[in-house]
């Protein structure tokens, strides 16, 4: 297995909790993973967001990092790098990716119109919506198939575009929006080919053309594992490629800008940068922090071009890689085939003595808490399923998954086997896992705040 190129300096302790108190805790929480205290978790792959350690080297920039107001030192070295890596001419600053989008489809979309996605991330969702315009998924058909080992199943259904542009509603489609890698289907990587044939599609429909490109350096290292003729070219270099094809981009540095806060929109266009910088300065901050702290633009400075390090990706993805093998070792499937940023575990699969409407995913996800201490996100008929007033399942999700995110730089080897080891305990006795009922619910966004308890 590839090492990774660095060694830690700098550890916090993690907490081991009895069974009686994970039970309890749980029990308090509403059954609801998000509203455990961290302090009460032993391995924690809620998310690979704003989770990862920093370097030696992003700490002493922080230290120097410029907190003026306006025109900070630490602005110019973060607009350099950022520019550098994606080429766009205008960069905007925001605290994170969903202020980003916030800004950039209030600005860009019009009620009524359409975003089409390979798929939106689920803020990414929201915020279309709450533009008023209609958030539309076309991922291509691979993605359905859960098991296969096609190495593209983040892409766009291309033919779908084509139809949708020329189409009757192809008048409304006012943005196409390719989230690399695809985070709401299984961590799957969206080759270089694919942006090329979306480009061409916007191109000749005059539709604005962006990437939300969170994960944009390990999107770069599976084209360069997997697509022909990417073998020889850096990770920043296929960045780059995929920057160069669209029209700008919005990006969560909370993943691989490597640093707890941070994002930013990259633009080409002048006047849609100037509607932007208006909408930034009067919500989020001015156009030279854009809501973070100049320590926090020295880390992400740092953080774009220690990510693309070819070392650094390769130890990542082979530990991922392994943690997917000790998983499926132990009987429990994953989407295949294995992405970078997080693994999906097919709880339908594995708990097929429950009904959708007892989110088998999330009774997965509460298990691996009571036995073991782990946290993790349910992506099922939870998340994804219509409900009636009562709370009671209309329609499911297709898939009933459960997420473990993997922080960027935080666990070990030893980490990972603990995961695997209290999943195969978990497999060998499925059935004694009973399903769940929501007691309450908010509005939107519900697997944030939603409470259950269990069914006996
Ligand atoms: N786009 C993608 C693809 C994401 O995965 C996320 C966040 C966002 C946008 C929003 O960025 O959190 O900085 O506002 N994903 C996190 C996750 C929360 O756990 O997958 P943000």
């Amino acid at each position: 297995m590839p090492l990774p190129p660095y060694r830690i300096k700098v550890v916090e302790p993690i907490a081991f909790l009895s069974a009686e108190e994970r039970a309890a805790a749980l029990g308090a929480a509403g059954y609801n993973p998000f509203n455990l205290r961290a302090d009460q978790i032993t391995v924690d792959l809620l998310s690979d967001s704003g989770t990862g350690a920093t370097s030696a080297a992003q700490e002493g920039a922080a230290a120097v990092g410029d907190e003026s107001y306006a025109g900070a030192r630490s602005w110019f070295r973060f607009l350099d790098e950022v520019a550098a890596l994606t080429g766009y001419p205008h960069v905007l600053p925001v605290h994170q990716g969903r202020a980003g989008e916030r800004i950039l489809f209030g600005t860009l979309l019009r009620p009524g119109q359409i975003c089409v996605s390979n798929t939106h991330f689920d803020t990414t969702h929201a915020n279309v919506e709450l533009s008023g315009a209609e958030a539309r998924d076309l991922p291509c058909a691979e993605a359905a198939d859960l098991d296969s080992r096609e190495p593209f199943k983040g892409n766009i259904d291309v033919a779908a575009l084509a139809a949708l542009l020329a189409g009757p509603d192809g008048e409304r489609v006012g943005l196409v929006l390719m989230t690399i890698t695809n985070n709401g289907l299984g961590a799957q990587p969206v080759s270089m080919a694919n942006l090329r044939a979306v480009r061409a599609l916007c191109r000749e429909h005059g539709v604005p053309f962006f990437l939300d490109a969170a994960r944009f350096a390990e999107n770069a290292w599976l084209v360069r594992e997997r697509e022909p003729g990417y073998a020889g070219r850096t990770p920043r270099e296929i960045a780059r490629e995929a920057f160069d094809l669209a029209d700008g981009c919005v990006i969560s540095l909370k993943k691989d800008g490597l640093a707890s806060i941070g994002g930013c929109i990259g633009l080409r266009d002048d006047d849609l940068h100037a509607r932007c910088e208006a909408n930034l300065i009067a919500t989020e901050g001015f156009s030279t922090y854009g809501g973070l702290a100049g320590h926090d633009l020295e880390r992400l400075a740092v953080g774009v071009r220690e990510v693309v390090d070819p070392a650094y990706l390769g130890a990542r993805a082979a530990a991922t890689a392994n943690l997917a093998r000790m998983i499926t070792d132990a009987g429990v499937e994953i989407v295949q085939p294995a992405g970078i940023h997080a693994l999906y575990l097919n709880a339908g699969r594995l708990l097929p003595h429950l009904s959708a409407a007892e989110f088998p995913g999330h009774s997965l996800g509460c298990q691996l808490y009571l036995d073991g201490g782990i946290r993790c996100a349910e992506l099922g008929s939870l998340y994804l399923g219509t409900m009636d007033e009562q709370h009671r399942l209309v329609t499911p999700a297709p898939f009933e998954l459960v997420r473990l995110a993997i922080p960027r730089r935080v666990y070990t080897q030893e980490h990972f086997e603990y995961v695997a080891e209290t999943l195969a305990a978990i497999a060998k006795d499925p059935e004694r896992i009973t399903g769940y009922r929501i007691v309450s619910t908010p509005p939107i966004l519900r697997h944030f705040k939603v409470r259950l308890a269990p069914l006996p």
